[in-house]
C-alpha cells in the first residue's frame, strides 16, 4: 500500500510537474528536441489510454466464446440430422443428449463418463412403449 501512495501522491506528481507541457498549443513550437523527447512516453501513454477507452466504447467488451456441445459427431456436416422410422425403433430405445456417446445419435452410457469429470447431468431420452416400465 506505501508503494501505491508513494506513486500516486509523490511520484506521479513530481513526474508531471516536470514534463515540458505547453500551456498553449502554439507552445509547441517552442519546444527542443529534448522536450519532446521527454514527452513522448507520456503522450504514448495518453494516446494508449484513449485508444482502449474508444476501442472499448466503439466495439463493446469482448465476448467470451461458448464452448461447443458437439466435439466429434460428424464435423463435416453443416447440422447433423438423424432420422429414423417408428416402427424401426422396438420397445425402448435411449437418445443420447449429451453428444460423446459413440453410437450417435443412441446412448452407448459414455454421459456417466462425461458426468463424473465434468459433475455435469446430463442423460439420455428415454423412448418405451405404453405399459413398458423398465
Ligand atoms: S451417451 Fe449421451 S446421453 Fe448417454
Amino acid at each position: 500500500m506505501e508503494s501505491i501512495y508513494t506513486f500516486f501522491k509523490l511520484f506521479l506528481p513530481k513526474y508531471l510537474r516536470s514534463l515540458p507541457i505547453p500551456k498553449t498549443l502554439s507552445g509547441f513550437k517552442d519546444l527542443t528536441g529534448e522536450d519532446y523527447l521527454n514527452l513522448t512516453p507520456f503522450f504514448f501513454l495518453v494516446l494508449l489510454i484513449l485508444y482502449s477507452v474508444f476501442k472499448t466504447l466503439l466495439f463493446g467488451r469482448r465476448k467470451v466464446k461458448k464452448p461447443k456441445i458437439n466435439e466429434d459427431i460428424q464435423k463435416e456436416e453443416s447440422k447433423v440430422v438423424t432420422q429414423m422410422d417408428i416402427e424401426d425403433i422396438g420397445d425402448n430405445i435411449a437418445f443420447c443428449r449429451c453428444w460423446r456417446s459413440k453410437k450417435f445419435p443412441l446412448c452407448d452410457g459414455s454421459h456417466n463418463k462425461h458426468n463424473a469429470e465434468t459433475r455435469d447431468n446430463v442423460g439420455p431420452l428415454l423412448l418405451r412403449r405404453e405399459g413398458d416400465t423398465k
